[in-house]
C-alpha cells in the first residue's frame, strides 16, 4: 500500500490501516494475521482496546518483518504522574513490539479532563519520541482549540497525526481544514460509519456503478480525501475486501455526492471530552 509522509519526521504512514477495537484474544490475533496476509501493513491499537498484547503476539507469529509493519497505540489518560504515565506507555510499547521494541505512532487517545493531563501526556510522548521508542507522536479526538493550546507547552508541534471519526456522515470539516492547513495527517476511525450507513441508497447506487461494495466505496472516499482510513473487521473475507480498494477511483461527481451526505455531527467521543 502507498504511504503518506509524516511532516517533520523521517517516517511515513501506510495510507490504509487496520482497526482492532473490540477484537480480543485469539480472534484479535487471527484478524491481525489475516490483515497482514491481505496486505495491510498498519495496525491501530490502544490501551483502551485491551488487545495490545494480542496485536504483539500476531506480529510475532507473522512472517512479515517488524520494520515492515506500522504499529499505532494510544495512551488512555494520565496514570497519575509523568513517571507513571511514561511507565504505562513503555508497557504498551513492549506489549505490541516486545522488549526494547518501538511503536511507529503513539497517540493521546482523548483530550480528557483538562490541560494539565494533556500537557503531562504530551511531555511523556515527546520523551519517548526523543528516545526513539515512538517514531511519531500525535493526538486523537483533538479539536483545533486543543492543538492550539499545545503551542503553550509543546516542544514537538504540530502533532504528527490527529485521529478522529471520519466518514461521509461525519466529516468534521472545521477540524479537517485546520489539520490540513498545519500538515497534520488525519487518520479516520469508523470509516465504515460502524456499519450504520452501509445500506444507504445513495451509497448503494455508487457501489453498483463501480461494481464494488458499499464498504469499499467508503474506504476509497477516505483515501481520496487524503485521510488514513482504519476499517475494522473480524471476518477474513471482509478484511480482504476492505484492502481491495486500489484498483479503482471515484470520480469527482461521486466524491461530491458522498460529500453531500455530511450531517455536521461531531465525532463519537464528543462532546463528552470538551473541557
Ligand atoms: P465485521 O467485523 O463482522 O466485518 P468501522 O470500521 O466503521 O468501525 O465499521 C466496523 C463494522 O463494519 C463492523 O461491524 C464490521 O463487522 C463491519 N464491516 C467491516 N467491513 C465490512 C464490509 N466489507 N462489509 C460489511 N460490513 C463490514
Amino acid at each position: 500500500h502507498d504511504r503518506a509522509p509524516l511532516t517533520n519526521t523521517s517516517s511515513s504512514i501506510p495510507k490504509l490501516g487496520f482497526g482492532v477495537y473490540q477484537l480480543y484474544g485469539k480472534s484479535c490475533q487471527k484478524a491481525v494475521l489475516d490483515a497482514l496476509e491481505a496486505g495491510y501493513r498498519h495496525i491501530d491499537s490502544a490501551q483502551l482496546y485491551r488487545n495490545e498484547a494480542d496485536v504483539g503476539a500476531a506480529i510475532q507469529q507473522s512472517p512479515i518483518q517488524r520494520q515492515d509493519i506500522f504499529i499505532t497505540t494510544k495512551i488512555r489518560q494520565s496514570a497519575g504522574s509523568f513517571e507513571k504515565s511514561y511507565q504505562s506507555c513503555m508497557e504498551s510499547i513492549e506489549k505490541v513490539s516486545g522488549k526494547d521494541g518501538y511503536v511507529d505512532l503513539l497517540l493521546i487517545h482523548i483530550p480528557g479532563t483538562g490541560r494539565e493531563s494533556r500537557e503531562e501526556l504530551w511531555g511523556v510522548l515527546e520523551k519517548l519520541y526523543a528516545e526513539g521508542r515512538a517514531k511519531a507522536i500525535g493526538v486523537s479526538n483533538y479539536r483545533p482549540q486543543h492543538i492550539e493550546e499545545m503551542k503553550e507547552y509543546a516542544k514537538v508541534w504540530p502533532p504528527h497525526v490527529n485521529q478522529i471519526e471520519l466518514h461521509p456522515w461525519c466529516q468534521q470539516r472545521e477540524i479537517v481544514q485546520y489539520c490540513e492547513d498545519k500538515n497534520i495527517v488525519l487518520a479516520a476511525y469508523s470509516p465504515l460509519s460502524c456499519g450504520d450507513h452501509l445500506n444507504d441508497p445513495t451509497l448503494g447506487a455508487i457501489a453498483d456503478k463501480y461494481n464494488k461494495s458499499p464498504a469499499q466505496i467508503l474506504i476509497r472516499f477516505a483515501l481520496q480525501k487524503n485521510w488514513v482510513p482504519l476499517p475494522k473487521s473480524g471476518n477474513t473475507d471482509r478484511i480482504k475486501q476492505n484492502a481491495n480498494v486500489f484498483d479503482f477511483a471515484l470520480d469527482q461527481g461521486d466524491m461530491k455526492t458522498l460529500d453531500g451526505l455530511d450531517r455536521g455531527r461531531a465525532g463519537a467521543l464528543f462532546p463528552a471530552n470538551v473541557k
